[in-house]
Formats: C-alpha cells, sequence, structure tokens
C-alpha cells in the first residue's frame, strides 16, 4: 500500500460523513477511490478483518462516541466494505456514480439538528 494510505482513507472517510471535499480534490473522487480496489481480489476473510479494525479504530481516533453516529460508522463501513470485495475482481465493472456522500449531507450536521442519521443508497 502506498506510505499515505492512511491519509486517503481518512480524507475519502471525513468527505462521505460531510467534511470538506479533500479525497475529491486531492486525489480523484469516487472514480479514484474505486479503480484502487479492482484486481486486489478481496476474500470474505480479509474484508470481515478490515471493518473489525476500521471499527476498532474509531475510538484510538476520537470519533464522536454517540450511538446515531456510531451506528452510521458501522453501517457505512460493513456497505462499504461488501462493495469494495464485489468491485475487487479482475474483471469488476462498477457503476459510474455513486452517492456517497451520508444522505447527500452531514452526518455530523444532522445528528446536530436532531435528525434521523444517515441512509447510503445507490444512485
Ligand atoms: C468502506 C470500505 C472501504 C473504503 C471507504 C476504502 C477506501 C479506500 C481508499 C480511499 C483508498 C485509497 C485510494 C487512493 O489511492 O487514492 C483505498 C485503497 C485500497 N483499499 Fe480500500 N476501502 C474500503 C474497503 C477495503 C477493503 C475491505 C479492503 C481489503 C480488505 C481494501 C483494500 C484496499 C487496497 C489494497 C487499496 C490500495 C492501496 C494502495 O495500493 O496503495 N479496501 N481504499
Amino acid at each position: 500500500m502506498s506510505p499515505d494510505h492512511p491519509e486517503r482513507v481518512a480524507a475519502w472517510l471525513s468527505e462521505v460523513f460531510g467534511g470538506p471535499r479533500f479525497y475529491t480534490e486531492r486525489y480523484g473522487g469516487y472514480r479514484r477511490m474505486v479503480s484502487q480496489h479492482i484486481g486486489k481480489e478481496i476474500r470474505p476473510e480479509q474484508r470481515a478483518l478490515w471493518a473489525t479494525y476500521m471499527v476498532q479504530s474509531a475510538d484510538d481516533a476520537g470519533l464522536p462516541s454517540d450511538p446515531e453516529f456510531r451506528a452510521a460508522f458501522v453501517a457505512y463501513i460493513e456497505w462499504g466494505s461488501r462493495i469494495a470485495l464485489e468491485n475487487s475482481g479482475p474483471s469488476a465493472t462498477p457503476p459510474p456514480n455513486m452517492r456517497c456522500r451520508a444522505g447527500g449531507g452531514s452526518a455530523t450536521r444532522r445528528r446536530a439538528r436532531g435528525r434521523r442519521p444517515t441512509r447510503m443508497t445507490r444512485r
């Protein structure tokens, strides 16, 4: 993996949850992210480990600990890692676009306004 892989994943995740568009502006957005998984042939046990470590690292990273945010975060990791696995075959043809932002806005802002957390749907 590239040395700045953690920064890239962090930029992607913060953008998904309504933060600055750093991943899109610095690295290339959805197409770049998806393209990096094609051909990696992710195995189910690798996906499961990845998801477990990501969820555990939320505490280390000091992410908000309230139930609504964490539920949305876990759901995104589960959903996204299954999409990554699906699109990791040598001849995967991922959809050209997919709704990536949490519900089209910021999960954090929604939470602050007392609204329901996010739903991630294919476009
Ligand atoms: C929610 C699920 C996931 C997200 C949001 C995600 C996000 C990303 C991002 C942002 C990158 C960097 C792309 C770039 O270079 O700009 C990346 C690369 C990569 N991801 Fe994922 N990923 C997910 C799931 C997984 C899983 C489950 C695996 C394997 C177990 C995986 C393996 C990789 C690999 C091998 C790379 C290429 C790293 C490199 O060559 O530098 N990803 N991913």
